[in-house]
């Protein structure tokens, strides 16, 4: 049976690169579209303190549903990890910026639900998006956040993020080596990985329903004295 994924250990750098994927694998998956309402159920999960801090100011919920419908997923990336009961519990967007003073830079955007925090999560999914960042020749990757944001800020810097404070406000900016015949490998077969992951978690729900439906026939035709009773 599949569980929920439980990375643990800390992040190392290799290649050369400020920091990337360490022995500690947890299922990332790209999202699309069609996972729309998955997004919007978690960010609506994210109380009013957590949306304050994921967006700049406290979201209400109709401003995230505006925000996850013009999430444009042919310009974008949304990645995603799912518990066994396909539930999104963390989620990064990677928007790619392409503005004429950073033609190269991406934005990097996260939440994980708070249950499930500080067990790596969203170190994980920083990583990711450098990952993906490089193989798309992005490189720059930004994050705002606001300057109380400790575990967001620590993420970045111990990536080799450069932080800079405004007031309330912080922006960090991460500069990414270029991509590598490594990089591309790593992120196919995190990807497929990834999949077989979640077609495993969707099989095992499959047999729960499968094995309730028995269970409730069972019950009925107890209840009603047995096949042979008429
Ligand atoms: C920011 C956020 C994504 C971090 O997710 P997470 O899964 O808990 O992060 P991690 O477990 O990878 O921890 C990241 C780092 O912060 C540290 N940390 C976690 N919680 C902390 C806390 N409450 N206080 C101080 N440090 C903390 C961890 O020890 C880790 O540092 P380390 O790598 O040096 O050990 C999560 O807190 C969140 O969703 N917050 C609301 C939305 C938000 O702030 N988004 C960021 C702005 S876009």
């Amino acid at each position: 049976m599949a569980t929920d994924p439980q990375p643990t250990a800390p992040r190392h750098p290799s290649d050369g690169a400020p920091a990337t994927t360490s022995f500690q694998w947890i299922p990332i998956r790209s999202l699309a579209p069609r996972h729309r309402p998955r997004i919007v159920a978690q960010l609506l999960e994210l109380p009013g303190m957590d949306r304050y801090l994921r967006f700049g100011h406290p979201a209400s919920d109709a401003q995230i549903g505006r925000y996850v419908d013009l999430i444009d997923f042919d310009r974008d990336e949304v990645f995603g990890v799912f518990n066994r009961r396909l539930q999104l519990i963390a989620m990064a967007h990677l928007a790619y910026l392409g503005d004429s003073q950073r033609p190269h830079a991406a934005e990097f955007g996260v939440s994980v639900l708070p249950r499930y925090r500080g067990r790596g999560f969203g170190g994980r999914l920083f990583d990711h998006a450098m990952l993906h960042a490089r193989n798309r020749h992005v490189d720059t990757l930004i994050v705002h956040a606001l300057s109380e944001n400790t575990p967001m800020l620590r993420i970045a810097r111990s990536a080799g993020a450069r932080v800079e404070r405004d007031g309330g406000d912080a922006e960090a900016v991460l500069k990414l080596p270029p991509e590598t015949l490594g990089t591309h490998v790593e992120e196919l077969l995190g990807r497929q990985a990834a999949e077989f992951d979640y077609n495993l978690k969707r099989g095992a729900q499959r047999i729960d329903r499968l094995l309730d439906m028995i269970a409730d026939v069972r019950e009925g035709v107890g209840h009603s004295g047995g096949l042979g009773s008429q």
